[in-house]
């Protein structure tokens, strides 16, 4: 999907409100279709709805780096 739009492998990736639907699906995607990345997320894990939904998002993205050929960094924002 991405990469046919623009070659993002071998690079490091700045991914804001990677806890959230959109950024955490973009991380996910990242890890399984680039190589050679480096993830790097942002999140403040605010509770504007349910963290625990986040936590879920963030613990799948943990999950799925064990199989990836990319490295993932997270950051708790303020
Ligand atoms: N979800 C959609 O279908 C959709 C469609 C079009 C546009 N958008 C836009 O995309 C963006 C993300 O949407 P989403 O659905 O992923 O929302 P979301 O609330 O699930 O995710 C946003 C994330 O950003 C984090 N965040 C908020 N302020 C922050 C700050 N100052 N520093 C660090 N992290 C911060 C929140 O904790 C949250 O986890 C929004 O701007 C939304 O309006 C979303």
């Amino acid at each position: 999907m991405l990469s046919k739009n623009v070659d993002l492998n071998n690079t490091v990736i700045l991914v804001t409100g990677a806890a959230g639907f959109v950024g955490a699906n973009l991380v996910m995607s990242l890890l399984s279709e680039a190589e050679g990345t480096q993830i790097i997320g942002i999140d403040s894990v605010n509770d504007y709805y349910d963290v625990a939904l986040k936590d879920y998002r963030l613990q799948q993205i943990d999950e799925m780096c064990k199989d990836s050929k990319n490295t993932w960094i997270f950051k708790k924002g303020n």
